[in-house]
């Protein structure tokens, strides 16, 4: 007969693996965003605390001389310390960083669990399915936590990885193959001779190497696109481990997170008019500086007193912010700023181009930080076709993501969806210097007719507006 813990067990499972699901739903929109983020927080912390009473139960445990229980309250005590005072502390520019140091782990823990559930029973002859998934997730484990861990030290800009491999593209691709189908060989030796923990062994060295290998030749800036496939990686290798340990939690959602991980990669590359092998396999953008002098013959300069009075004639104004709002972090001084300007009269909304700075949604997060109400925030799709009407455009720290270059053939950008601000009335540009966005390219839009340069840091800029538009 079913013990009556189990079925209480299983029944708390489903319901986390149901408050994940409904959390990813909810995530898709700002406005719900929390109340998801929540949601999922609470499935995972019954999802955790239904394996540690589970674990408690067992009698292996009890009588454990090797993992005794204060053990793993000692290590959840750690993993929590660490991971609050980390989410705590990051600054928002370096989110990226975080998160590929939490897929790394994720993956790095799908390992483990594969490894020691395989170890326990490694007496007994394993079915070829569990130790196919055992395989896989050592693999794909081992190459998100080597991955993750190069992605975060680039974007760290830490001098070891900026190295690169000192190896011509096509052996390095051979390499990478040669070691791919080593993982499968030992996988295959798994399942023939049955000598599980030596081949174990053997595919998380290769996947580690392959981790290195494939990560270390890719761009810092491409960086986050590979976070969002790691990450989507760090699912399917929890996915995995969910079969070796036949929990069926596990397998929901690594196989959401695989799921939302891929998408999330997908659009990413699209809103860059990439292709992920062309992100995976090198041809990033190159820099064209000789260009720049003829390009910016015709820049004009402006004053913050100048735009608090273009700014005080408008009656439809619209921030484009990007990477460079993040840097200077500018979002309260322009929430303060619209807040004025409104006052006024005049109607304020903000450009979100998908890819504005250097995560997904992350200039939504940084405007919901300053209150800036979420109606007000324009997709590409809904803003564009009203530049025409805008009476000044007010781009802070974007460069890219407002290129006219984008629409020419040939160019790094070339078919990369953009802000049409060059069809505002007015165009005011906020930004330290000419020089150029992500893809090293100079842009046109700051010579344009009705364009004009407000040369500074973004805060400090916004703030002089706002003080030269109260004493209007
Ligand atoms: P970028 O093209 O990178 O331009 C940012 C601009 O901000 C720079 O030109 C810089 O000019 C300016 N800036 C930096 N610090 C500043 C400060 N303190 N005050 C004022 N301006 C400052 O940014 P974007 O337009 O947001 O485009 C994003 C780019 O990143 C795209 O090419 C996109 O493809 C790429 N990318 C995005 C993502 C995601 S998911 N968002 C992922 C990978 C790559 P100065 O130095 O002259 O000030």
């Amino acid at each position: 007969m079913v013990e009556l813990n189990t079925v209480i067990f299983d029944l708390l499972y489903l319901l986390s693996a149901i408050l994940f699901i409904m959390g990813i739903k909810k995530m898709s929109h700002p406005r719900s965003a929390v109340l998801g983020n929540l949601l999922g927080v609470l499935g995972m912390l019954i999802a955790a605390g239904v394996s540690f009473a589970i674990t408690l139960d067992s009698e292996a445990i009890q009588a454990s001389l090797t993992l005794p229980i204060g053990t793993i309250i000692g290590a959840i005590f750690v993993g929590t310390f660490f991971g609050t005072m980390l989410a705590t502390r990051v600054q928002m520019t370096e989110m990226p960083q975080l998160v590929a140091i939490f897929n790394g782990v994720g993956g790095l823990a799908s390992v483990l669990v594969a490894a020691a559930s395989l170890k326990a029973s490694a007496e007994s002859v394993l079915p070829v399915e569990v130790l196919v998934a055992g395989g896989l997730s050592g693999l794909i484990g081992a190459v998100t936590f080597i991955g993750s861990g190069v992605a975060a030290g680039k974007l760290q800009e830490l001098a070891f990885f900026k190295k690169s491999i000192p190896l011509p593209d096509v052996v390095r691709h051979l390499l990478n193959l040669l070691m791919l189908f080593g993982c499968i060989w030992c996988i295959y030796s798994m399942i023939t001779t049955g000598n599980v923990t030596i081949y174990f062994i053997g595919i998380c060295l290769l996947g580690s190497a392959l981790g290195y290998t494939l990560t270390t030749p890719i761009g810092g800036a491409d960086m986050p696109v590979v976070i969002a496939l790691l990450n989507s990686y760090s699912g399917l290798a929890a996915a995995a481990t969910g079969f070796v340990v036949d929990q069926p939690v596990l397998i929901i959602s690594g196989s959401l997170v695989g799921a939302s991980g891929i998408i999330l990669t997908s659009l990413m590359c699209k809103a860059m008019n990439r292709s992920l092998l062309n992100v995976l396999f090198g041809g990033g953008a190159a820099s064209s500086y000789e260009e720049d002098e003829a390009v910016y013959a015709t820049v004009k300069r402006t004053t913050a007193e100048d735009v608090a009075v273009m700014v005080d004639f408008a009656d439809r104004v619209v921030f484009v912010p990007g990477y460079g709002m993040a840097v200077a972090q500018a979002q309260n001084a322009v929430s303060d700023l619209a807040k004025l300007i409104e006052e006024r009269g005049a109607t304020v909304e903000y450009a979100i181009h998908p890819v504005a700075g250097r995560m997904p949604g992350h200039m939504n997060v940084l405007l919901a930080e300053a209150d800036v109400d979420y109606e007000q925030l324009k997709t590409l799709e809904e803003i564009n076709p009203a530049f025409d009407e805008v009476d000044i455009a007010i781009v802070i720290g974007a460069n890219d993501v407002v290129n006219p270059e984008a629409r020419k053939e040939g160019t790094p950008i070339s078919g990369m969806p953009i802000l049409n601000v060059d069809a505002a009335r007015q165009v005011v540009i906020i930004k330290r210097s000419l020089s150029p966005g992500y893809a090293g390219i100079a842009n046109p839009l700051f010579a344009a007719e009705n364009s004009s340069m407000l040369f500074g840091d973004g805060k400090a800029m916004i703030q002089d507006i706002s003080t030269a538009l109260k004493e209007f």
